[in-house]
């Protein structure tokens, strides 16, 4: 397979190129399957998912979805991914919910590092795993897409979960390899994908475990999750959504004093981080309307149980990275 991007290939800006390029992939992935199984890892992210419908439109049944839900997702993201791909589009859609496991191999574990290497092999042995219940799988589909190639010794190949067990020994499929990211976002939407999927948000394999600053514990990944949902929620109604890169929260493992309906409460913050960038290399701070930041904080306060202050992060990268973790 060609791993080059051919100097006259045309950059996907309108919905026509979109569809040529599909038409194309639909027709160079029914050359390479025939009449041949693949499977896929369905994380419910951009590259993925557009993966995903490229080959059901190409393959349909042929194609055989896993989406290891590992307990660290945003809230309702392991949803939307069954809805879609199941519930709408029909395709055959393994939803293994691994959570427990996860969390388990995870409790107490507070070096970062370490928890990123825990939830990098767990997910791959939990991938294996089901894999290894199918039978007559020849291929494995990858949203591989051009900077992870022209940049495999950049930021993603350290952070990231995905690059999947090659002890599987699939051939791979990779229909979006040439393709830049906003022209992966291009093709989604070509494809009809719901466009809260196809503009989301980078979100890092580990997901919600490198936001849960230290140790993970329920009480406060639930914390975590409801906090991020709100944010997500107002920054939509503020019309901040598409507009600021990345926006999320991050929970500390500390507490502190706070007060709560006439008595003392002894709490743990939320901190809201809000950054734009092009590359992810630098970053810079996204200066968010002081109404909307005061609207925030008084619904996590208010609403998510065992937080008691919000705190804005004012670094940029550097010397802050993005993640907290
Ligand atoms: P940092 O924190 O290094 O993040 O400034 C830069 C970008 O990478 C994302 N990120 C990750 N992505 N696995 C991923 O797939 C990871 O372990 C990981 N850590 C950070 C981060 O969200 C930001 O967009």
């Amino acid at each position: 397979m060609e791993n080059v991007r051919p100097a006259d290939m045309q950059r996907i800006r309108t919905t026509e190129l979109a569809e040529e390029f599909i038409e194309q992939a639909v027709a160079e992935c029914r050359k390479q399957i025939g009449d041949k199984k693949v499977l896929l890892a369905l994380s419910g992210g951009v590259d993925s998912s557009v993966v995903a419908k490229l080959l059901i439109k190409a393959i349909g049944k042929q194609l055989v979805c896993i989406h290891v839900n590992h307990g660290l997702m945003r809230k309702g993201e392991s949803d939307q991914v069954i809805e879609v791909f199941k519930e709408n589009l029909g395709s055959n859609l393994i939803y293994v919910d691994a959570t427990e496991r996860f969390l388990t191999k995870l409790e107490g574990v507070s070096d970062p590092e370490q928890k990123r290497k825990i939830i990098g092999s767990e997910f791959i042995d939990v991938f294996a795993e089901e894999a290894s219940k199918l039978n007559g799988i020849s291929y494995l589909a990858q949203g591989t897409i051009y900077p992870d190639i022209t940049e495999s010794k950049g930021i993603k190949s350290h952070h990231n979960v995905g690059g999947l067990p090659k002890e599987l020994n699939f051939t791979l499929v990779e229909p979006i390899r040439l393709l830049y990211k906003d022209e992966v976002r291009m093709v989604g939407r070509a494809l009809g994908l719901p466009e809260e999927m196809v503009s989301r948000q980078p979100f890092p394999g580990p997901g919600l475990g490198v936001r849960c600053v230290g140790a993970i514990t329920r009480d406060r990944l639930a914390a975590v999750r409801e906090s991020d949902a709100i944010l997500r929620e107002e920054f939509a109604k503020a019309g901040l959504q598409g507009k600021v890169w990345q926006y999320f929260t991050i929970i500390p493992d500390f507490k502190s004093t706070g007060i709560k309906d006439g008595a003392r409460s002894f709490e743990w913050p939320v901190v809201i981080r809000a950054v734009n960038t092009r590359d992810a290399v630098t970053a810079t701070i996204e200066e968010i309307d002081w109404a909307v930041l005061a609207k925030i904080t008084d619904r996590i306060t208010h609403e998510v149980p065992g937080v008691n202050r919000v705190l804005y992060d004012l670094t940029p990268k550097p010397t802050g990275t993005i993640e907290w973790e």
